[in-house]
């Protein structure tokens, strides 16, 4: 394959970007969305705060925008996030207990009847773990221990249609804590039939000594669980070309990997911009790791 796209269409799997409404207006964007990639997450339209900032009162065109342009060229979505302790509608902050457990409930229902049918997958819970491998305090994590499996089970009756990720970062290696953490709640999740069918690592990478071996290990250890895994977030510090090859690498390696998402294209796009971590830079001209990540996807 000589796009992203065509190359990992070669083992099934989709090479995927994340955009804000606000790429819509961006010709160099678009142009290289549409050439390279196959799979759009929207960055902000789709969170919680975004789809329904007042009780009950959901707003769906921002996100609806994104939708329609990337089906419109071809792409499927991914839907990020359900449920997280950021990016909160603001009337959640007024409610605790019961009262949240049931907005967030609500919520799920409200954003998933809208997209039903329509998404490929859904990250239903978004970073529920702390570093240390134990649950993350928040709000919703206040309302009881059983408040991801309940938005799991939410959103499975909302749209059987969709698969269902848990998705955060620093789950990439596999002696650390928190990926631990979270390779244990899956395995918990899959022995007591909680429906879940992914598990998607942000894979924000700073460094990768542990590439592609030990991040293989992790990958092919969540699939073994029975769960599809992917790289959702990616971006490496100055887009380490090394570091982009063992990634992907890592992802071919391990069937049940079913594709990888950078987040943004070009290195204007990114929330790291500063370190210029993406495979574009800001004339939209492919750097040497789009070349490793293309050669790696397809090796395969
Ligand atoms: O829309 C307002 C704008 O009106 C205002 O002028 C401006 C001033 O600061 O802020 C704008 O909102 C910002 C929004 O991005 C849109 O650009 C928010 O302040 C800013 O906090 C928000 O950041 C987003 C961040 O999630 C928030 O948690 C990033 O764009 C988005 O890339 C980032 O994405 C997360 C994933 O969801 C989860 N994993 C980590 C990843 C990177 O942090």
């Amino acid at each position: 394959g000589t796009t992203l796209k065509a190359a990992a269409e070669r083992s099934g799997r989709y090479f995927g970007a994340a955009m804000g409404r606000d790429r819509l207006n961006d010709q160099g964007f678009l142009t290289i969305a549409n050439r390279e990639f196959d799979m759009m997450t929207a960055v902000n339209e789709m969170k919680p705060d975004a789809t329904e900032p007042s009780r009950g009162q959901f707003s769906f065109a921002a996100g609806d925008a994104i939708y329609n342009w990337a089906v419109q060229h071809g792409m499927r979505l991914r839907g990020h996030t359900l449920a997280w302790h950021a990016q909160q509608p603001r009337f959640w902050s007024s409610l605790s207990g019961s009262a949240l457990r049931q907005a967030m409930i609500d919520h799920i229902n409200g954003v998933m009847a809208h997209y039903k049918g329509k998404l490929a997958y859904w990250d239903v819970v978004n970073e529920a773990f702390a570093e240390n491998g134990s649950r993350r305090n928040s709000n919703l994590q206040a309302t009881g221990n059983d408040w991801i499996e309940a938005a799991f089970r939410a959103a499975r009756a909302a749209d059987p249609s969709v698969k269902l990720c848990y998705n955060d970062y620093n789950i990439e290696n596999w002696t650390y804590a928190k990926t631990q953490g979270v390779y244990n709640m899956i395995r918990d999740f899959k022995s007591r039939g909680v429906p879940i069918d992914c598990v998607g690592l942000q894979t924000h990478f700073t460094g990768g000594s542990s590439l592609p071996g030990n991040f293989q290990t992790t990958l092919s250890s969540f699939a073994a669980l029975g769960v599809d895994v992917a790289l959702t977030e990616a971006d490496v510090t100055n887009a380490s070309a090394s570091q982009y090859q063992g990634l992907t690498q890592a992802c071919m390696n391990v069937p049940r990997c079913v594709g990888i998402t950078t987040w943004g294209i070009r290195d204007s796009d990114s929330w790291r911009g500063s370190e210029n971590p993406l495979l574009f830079d800001r004339n939209s001209n492919p750097k040497a790791a789009y070349s490793a990540v293309l050669n790696a996807l397809n090796a395969a």
